[in-house]
């Protein structure tokens, strides 16, 4: 099933047919977790080990992915906009996803891209939903307009203690850690729990992956897990 011929858009807009020869429907994997987990680096093996088949594999991440959201990322990532509340971050998430979404997810979709991307919408429910307390009907109303029905085919939740992503994290960053590195470590692992819950409650979507071992080893795994799930390099398009 294509990201795009399911979710609550599709049921409010009259739906539209495929064309007689539109491409094959894209591939949207998304890739969570907390601080330090691994996956930067997954993503980006997973994008060349898709592209090496063949395929036409895209990497994006958020906050970020597209110009305007860029911007927006910075301002974010900074810490200017912590003063103003996990509300205001919400929003601002919301804005860059929404530009993000418009001038690169879609399009690769609709091209028939795999589109592969670091953080997305179940960061927000995490960082300002479970953690920043915001009201989960405020989150579910962002997301309803940014992400509408570009709902992503497989998320890998990559699970690491909280400490081992903090000192991964440090020993990347130093000094130049960003606005959520900066929290403590009790925030870390309440960051951790929330994306555990997170892939249990929706096990159709979300596979839970132990980032606890080397980088090869991981990527296996993440390997397995869309492989199973999204079958690349098959023809027919089917999927499980
Ligand atoms: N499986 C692994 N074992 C040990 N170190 C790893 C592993 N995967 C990644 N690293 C290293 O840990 C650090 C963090 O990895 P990476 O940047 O991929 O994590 P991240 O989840 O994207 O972090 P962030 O949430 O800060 O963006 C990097 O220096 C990376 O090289
Ligand atoms: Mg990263």
């Amino acid at each position: 099933m294509s990201a795009r011929s399911r979710g609550r858009i599709a049921q409010v807009h009259p739906p539209v047919g495929p064309e007689p020869h539109a491409p094959a429907p894209g591939r949207f994997i998304t890739f969570e977790g907390g601080e330090g987990a691994g996956k930067s680096t997954q993503v980006r093996r997973l994008r060349d080990r898709l592209a090496g088949m063949g395929l036409d594999a895209l990497m994006t991440r958020e906050p970020g992915g597209s110009t305007g959201a860029e911007i927006v990322r910075h301002l974010i990532l900074s810490g200017a906009a912590k003063p103003l509340g996990p509300l205001a971050e919400a929003a601002l998430f919301a804005a860059a996803r929404a530009d993000h979404l418009d001038a690169t997810i879609r399009p690769a979709l609709s091209r028939g891209a795999w589109v592969v991307c670091d953080r997305f919408a179940d960061s927000t429910r995490v960082y300002q939903g479970v953690l920043g307390d915001l009201d989960l009907r405020l989150i579910e109303a962002l997301e309803a307009v940014t992400v509408g029905d570009t709902r992503p085919d497989l998320t890998l939740v990559l699970d690491l203690p909280a400490e081992e992503g903090l000192t991964r994290a440090a020993a990347r960053s130093g000094a130049g850690a960003d606005r959520f590195e900066r929290e403590g470590l009790s925030f870390h692992r309440r960051l951790r729990d929330a994306f555990r819950e997170l892939a249990e409650r929706e096990p159709e979507r979300c596979v839970l992956i132990d980032a606890r071992a080397d980088a090869d080893t991981v990527a296996e795994a993440v390997w397995n897990a869309v492989e199973a799930r999204l079958r690349p390099g098959r023809t027919d398009g089917a999927a499980s």
